[in-house]
């Protein structure tokens, strides 16, 4: 088999290029490891940058997401019962969308079946050869059959744990972690959400994210240690824990009901230095992981894609290399600037284990510098909105 890119991993990142190439007449083959349907389930990202959903627009897929989107001109930080609100439209004069990673998963699934693109599921072993070659293939099996696919290039958008990051030998990449004493557990419920905007709660008790999907669909999170076990949190525990952390007029009035889904996350800052490997390139997550406090993720994801899809397109159509050559950097300097304020948001909201007494008062005085001074709370609304490309 042959194509013009190779695409390992049918995530958002993967998906949304295979869709851009397609759409400029580049031919690509997507290798997924999971079903489809396994794809779909998993519940992540929730905010959408503006130039996330205008990316999404060029692609073709904007038009649900324009129809049934929320779109957010602010959110608050909340510091016990003190709430601060951050209102992006005035200070940025732009918004953000609240439109879940599932539908846009999938949009980019009905929109590649649409133009007859060609996704693999259920692939299993792949290895990527040669790719410091200029003729590089992969090797994967389906049903039993192991296949060779001969590529010009290959794109790793294969998350953080699949194989692209790993084909490149260690000499050849560097790594940056920090990975945080906490995770988030969160529940997805058919209820009302707390509020109409997000609420990101630090509090005397830890941390709290109110999101929504929609009126009748809400996702919350709150911090908990490492080491506890989805088992140990019913239902009934989370919503108590969830309400000591929210501003008690929200928590107090909120409605509550059985979780549809439930799950935990570790948080972890980490990237992977340069994004390129002589024909290989790293995308998304395979890349770059932010913890998810500020909504980065999906949306750097994209932004990769941004940076990737017409330099693949020039290099592929025209032997014009410059934009391949320049990606990693011109990704990287993005990157970089989201890996900061991730942290930054993270160390702000969250409560160390152990910490010192200093630590809970730095958060609190963060909190009320926010709540007084415009010039601070523009700075926050320009990076949650999404730095220029
Ligand atoms: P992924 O979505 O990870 O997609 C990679 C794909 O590659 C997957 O479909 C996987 O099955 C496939 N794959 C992996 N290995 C192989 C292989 N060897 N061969 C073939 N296919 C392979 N971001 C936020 O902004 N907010 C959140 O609340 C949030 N919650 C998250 C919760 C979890 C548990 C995780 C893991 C991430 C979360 N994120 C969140 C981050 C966000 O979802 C990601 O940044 C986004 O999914 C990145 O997209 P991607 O396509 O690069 O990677
Ligand atoms: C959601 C997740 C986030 O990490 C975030 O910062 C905002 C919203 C969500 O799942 O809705």
């Amino acid at each position: 088999m042959k194509t013009d890119v190779a695409i390992i991993g049918g995530g958002p990142s993967g998906l949304l290029l295979s869709q851009l190439l397609n759409k400029a007449g580049v031919a690509t083959v997507v290798l997924e490891r999971a079903t489809r349907d396994r794809v779909l389930s998993r519940i992540r990202a929730g905010v959408l940058e503006a130039g996330t959903v205008q990316m999404l627009r060029e692609a073709g897929v904007g038009d649900r997401l324009d129809r049934e989107g929320h779109p957010h001109e602010g959110c608050f930080l909340t510091d016990d019962d003190l709430m601060v609100r951050i209102n992006f439209k005035e200070l940025t004069g732009t918004s953000v969308m609240v439109y879940g990673q599932t539908e846009v998963t999938t949009d980019l699934y009905a929109a590649q079946d649409a133009m007859g693109a060609t996704i693999l599921h259920g692939v299993e072993d792949v290895v990527i050869q040669d790719a410091d070659s200029t003729a590089p293939y992969v090797e994967y099996t389906l049903d039993g059959v192991r296949t060779r696919l001969d590529c010009a290039y290959v794109a790793g958008c294969d998350g953080f744990h699949g194989v692209s990051r790993k084909t490149i030998p260690e000499d050849k990449r560097r790594e940056f972690e920090r990975v945080y004493p906490f995770g988030w557990l969160g529940v997805l419920s058919r209820t009302k959400p707390a509020h109409e905007e997000l609420i990101y709660a630090n509090s005397s008790n830890g941390f709290a994210l109110a999101s929504m999907r929609s009126d009748t669909l809400s996702r919350y999170y709150v911090q908990v240690p490492l080491t506890d076990k989805l088992e140990e949190w019913s239902d009934e525990r989370f919503w108590t824990m969830l309400k000591t952390c929210l501003p008690s007029d929200v928590g107090g009035n909120m409605e509550t009901g059985p979780s549809i889904e439930k799950s935990i996350a570790p948080l972890r800052s980490f990237v992977s230095e340069p994004l390129r490997w002589g024909r290989l390139f790293l995308v998304g997550d395979s890349a770059h992981i932010v913890p998810p406090t500020g909504a980065k993720g999906l949306n750097l994801a994209v932004s990769d894609v941004h940076y990737l899809y017409q330099a693949l397109i020039d290099a592929v159509k025209k032997g014009d290399t410059a934009g391949i050559d320049t990606y990693s950097d011109r990704a990287l300097m993005r990157i970089w600037k989201a890996m900061r304020f991730s942290w930054q948001m993270t160390t702000m909201l969250h409560r160390f284990d152990g910490e010192d007494s200093f630590a809970s008062q730095m958060r609190k005085s963060t909190l009320r510098h926010l709540s007084q001074s415009e010039t601070a709370r523009r700075d926050l609304a320009e990076n949650y909105i999404g730095l220029p490309f």
